[in-house]
């Protein structure tokens, strides 16, 4: 197995007896994005007043492309980025009209950036939610069309691979096919899938809203956040911000007009450094020749070994826990989900240890990536071992 350390030479160095093992949540940033973020100061500091033209005019348009790339979708112009997914989805929200609460369904799997929002505008009576259990995990897909067709909600809002467990939601044609304009929206957030696994979105990005960011599996840290917005859908979001129009800046006032693309989802003055990064990231992976297909087939090599290791007992206490598998085939999410009450003590012992994994309620969630090889498997094992004897 070719190594890829190299390439996160600074991340790892500066670190040296850490064993990091949460590539799904705070993924190290290889050494492209720090010439990324230096380029975002060089352009601030060189450019100055000029510098939002090279923004505007270069460096949203690559990571728009870049984007659109990954996710398999025929225009890059649809896409409108954010600091972090939450803000899209408040302007998303802020787009729907009607005379009582907005219903959705949703999972019982979401991510806390949807999950506390909608929870605290269900107190308000702003939203009334369906939440269909992700477990029984192998009937998901068919439970959720299911309760899709037996009443059809104003907003869908799942995630295509759950955080916790790393279940798949594949049933998205079957969804997009009840969204128009004026009746079902369907926004899919992508944060455990993009740049994760190999996404291919054409067959929906007429009808589908996609959400994600840049501080996972794109290696590009915070500030990346990102929605595809389908044509003709949430023309107007309420909560908007003035970049959403940027034309009419030197334009006649008082009129409230809104970018037909995926501008029409910016809000306000923001830093742009995440996306110099992003970019950066994407164009060493391109010059390595490195697409997200690989990187997942070598995680997916790398994952076998773990789990086996874990349950012949290899990393010690960790094989009394479940190891979760919500997929029955079809590509993983990219960590290992280890379900056992004492996760939360077990992730806090390990970090006490310089081991880096995360937990999620009862699940210590271990993530691997590209700066991962062979050799990290035993080595995590035999950490683990120790530091939870
Ligand atoms: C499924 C999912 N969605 C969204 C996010 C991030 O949300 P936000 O961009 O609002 O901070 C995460 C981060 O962990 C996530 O796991």
């Amino acid at each position: 197995m070719k190594s890829y350390k190299h390439l996160f030479s600074r991340a790892l160095a500066a670190s040296p007896g850490r064993l990091h093992f949460a590539a799904h949540s705070h993924h190290l940033w290889p050494d492209a994005s720090y010439d990324g973020h230096m380029a975002a100061w060089d352009d601030a500091a060189v450019l100055a007043d000029k510098k939002w033209e090279r923004v505007f005019g270069e460096v949203i348009p690559e990571a728009q492309a870049n984007i659109a790339h990954e996710l398999g979708l025929p225009d890059p112009s649809t896409i409108g980025l954010a600091p972090n997914t939450h803000d899209l989805l408040m302007r998303l929200f802020s787009a729907r009209r009607g005379s009582g609460p907005i219903e959705v369904l949703t999972s019982d799997g979401e991510f806390h950036s949807f999950r506390r929002q909608a929870a605290r505008w269900e107190e308000d009576g702003y939203v009334k939610r369906r939440v269909v259990p992700c477990e029984p995990f192998s009937t998901f897909g068919e439970r959720f069309v299911a309760a899709l067709r037996e009443k059809t909600p104003d907003i869908v809002f799942l995630s295509h691979v759950m955080f916790r467990s790393g279940l798949r939601f594949d049933a998205i044609e079957e969804v997009a096919a009840l969204a128009s304009p004026d009746g079902m929206w369907t926004a899919l957030d992508l944060y455990h899938s993009f740049m994760a696994m190999p996404c291919d979105f054409s067959s929906v990005a007429d009808r589908v809203f996609l959400l994600g960011g840049g501080y996972k599996y794109a290696m590009a840290g915070e500030g990346a956040g990102f929605i595809h917005a389908p044509p003709g859908y949430a023309t107007r979001p309420s909560f908007t911000g003035w970049f959403a129009d940027f034309g009419a800046m030197e334009g006649k006032q008082g009129e409230i007009a809104y970018g037909r693309d995926g501008s029409r989802f910016l809000g306000a003055t923001y830093d742009p450094t995440g996306l110099y990064r992003f970019n950066a990231v994407c164009a060493m992976l391109a010059r390595e020749g490195v697409t997200t297909a690989d990187v997942t087939a070598r995680v997916a090599a790398l994952r076998e070994p773990l789990e086996s290791a874990i349950a012949s007992g290899e990393a010690g206490v960790l094989r009394e826990a479940e190891i979760v598998r919500p997929n029955a085939s079809g590509p993983n999410a990219r960590f290992v989900a280890l379900r056992h009450p004492n996760a939360v003590a077990w992730k806090k012992a390990l970090m006490d240890a310089n081991i880096i994994t995360d937990a999620r309620d009862d699940v210590l969630r271990i993530g691997l990536g590209l700066y991962h090889d062979g050799d990290d498997v035993p080595a995590f094992c035999a950490a683990a071992a120790r530091a939870l004897a």
